[in-house]
C-alpha cells in the first residue's frame, strides 16, 4: 500500500481520481446516502494511509452540504493519518473574508477556526478569490494558480490579436498574470458593486483598445455571470470582435451560462475545479505539484 491516501469527497471525484495517480496515492472513495431531512451519511470505501491522507473536496453549492461533508472527511482522515493536507479546489465563502457592512460576519474566520479543529495540517485552494481569508486558517495554506494551464488551453485556439480584459480593478493582477504568460497586453475595467442589492455596473467610458479584437475576459469565478454580463454589453459597444472568458471556477448559477451568451459571449472555458459543462482544464497536475 501507498504511504499517501487521497480521499475524495463526493465534488471533487474525478479530480481527486486524477490527482492519485499523478501522486500515486491509494484512492478512497466516498459514498454518500442523503437521508430525507438534508442530512449526508458518508462511508468511506478502501484503507487509509496512517503517515498521509489528501482530502479533496470543492465547496460549491450546495455549499454548506459540501462543507460539512468536508470537515467530516478531515476528521475521519486525521484518526487513521498522522498528517492530513486538504485540498479545497474552490473555496466556498472566500468572498467573506472581511467585515463591509457593519454587523456582517466574518465566514472564513469560522472555516479558518473548523478546519484546524477537525485536523488539517495544510490547506491547498486554486484561485481563492482574495488570500486575505487564508489568514485566519492558522495552519500551513497554499493558494496555487489555474492560470499556466488555462493559458495553454487557450493558445491552442489561435485567436486573432487578442487583448485580455479584466472587468473590474480588483481583478487586474490575475489580468496581467494571464497576459503574461500569454506575451499579450491587457487592460481592466472600472466595475462598481452595491453592497446593498449586489448589482453591478461598468463605470469605464470609451475604449478605443478593443476595436476589431478579439478578447479574452479573466476572472476568477463566475457566479451570476453579472460582472462578465456587463463588461461584454459595455465592450460590444466598443466595436470589438469575438470575446471569450477564462475563469478558473464557473459556479453558473440559475443559468447565468445561457445569459452570458446571449450577452454576446462565444466561449467560456474554466477548470475541473468546478465540474460542468465549461470545466474544460484540468488543473490536477498543478495541485499534485503542491503536494509532491
Ligand atoms: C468579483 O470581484 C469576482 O472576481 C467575480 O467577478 C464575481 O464574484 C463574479 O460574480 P458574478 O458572476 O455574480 O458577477
Amino acid at each position: 500500500m501507498s504511504k499517501l491516501t487521497v480521499i475524495s469527497g463526493k465534488s471533487s471525484e474525478n479530480l481527486a481520481k486524477e490527482l492519485s495517480k499523478k501522486i500515486k496515492a491509494n484512492f478512497v472513495k466516498s459514498e454518500i446516502r442523503v437521508f430525507p431531512d438534508g442530512e449526508s451519511k458518508i462511508t468511506l470505501v478502501g484503507k487509509i494511509s496512517k503517515k498521509k491522507s489528501i482530502v479533496v473536496q470543492s465547496i460549491y453549492p450546495p455549499v454548506d452540504t459540501n462543507l460539512v461533508q468536508a470537515l467530516s472527511l478531515i476528521t475521519k482522515a486525521k484518526e487513521n493519518s498522522s498528517e492530513v493536507v486538504v485540498v479545497i479546489p474552490y473555496m466556498g465563502y472566500a468572498r467573506q473574508d472581511r467585515e463591509f457592512l457593519s454587523g456582517e460576519i466574518v465566514t472564513m474566520k469560522v472555516l479558518g477556526k473548523l478546519f484546524k479543529g477537525a485536523g488539517a495540517s495544510k490547506i491547498i485552494v486554486v484561485d481563492i478569490h482574495s488570500v486575505m481569508g487564508l489568514n485566519y486558517f492558522k495552519i500551513k495554506t497554499k493558494n496555487i494558480t489555474a492560470i499556466p494551464d488555462l493559458v495553454r488551453y487557450f493558445k491552442k485556439l489561435r485567436l486573432k490579436n487578442p487583448l485580455v480584459v479584466s472587468p473590474d480593478q480588483g481583478g487586474k493582477e490575475r489580468a496581467r498574470q494571464f497576459a503574461k504568460e500569454f506575451n499579450l497586453d491587457y487592460i481592466a475595467l472600472e466595475k462598481i458593486r452595491s453592497r446593498k442589492t449586489g448589482t453591478v455596473k461598468i463605470k469605464t467610458k470609451n475604449l478605443k483598445q478593443v476595436k476589431n479584437r478579439d478578447l479574452i475576459l479573466v476572472d476568477d469565478m463566475i457566479s451570476t455571470g453579472g460582472s462578465i454580463i456587463k463588461a461584454t454589453q459595455f465592450l460590444k459597444k466598443q466595436k470589438c470582435k469575438k470575446i471569450y472568458v477564462a475563469c478558473t471556477h464557473a459556479l453558473l448559477m440559475n443559468d447565468a451560462e445561457k445569459k452570458i451568451k446571449k450577452a454576446g459571449v462565444t466561449n467560456i472555458i474554466s477548470t475541473n475545479t468546478i465540474p460542468g459543462k465549461t470545466s474544460k482544464v484540468d488543473i490536477s497536475k498543478a495541485i499534485a505539484k503542491a503536494i509532491m
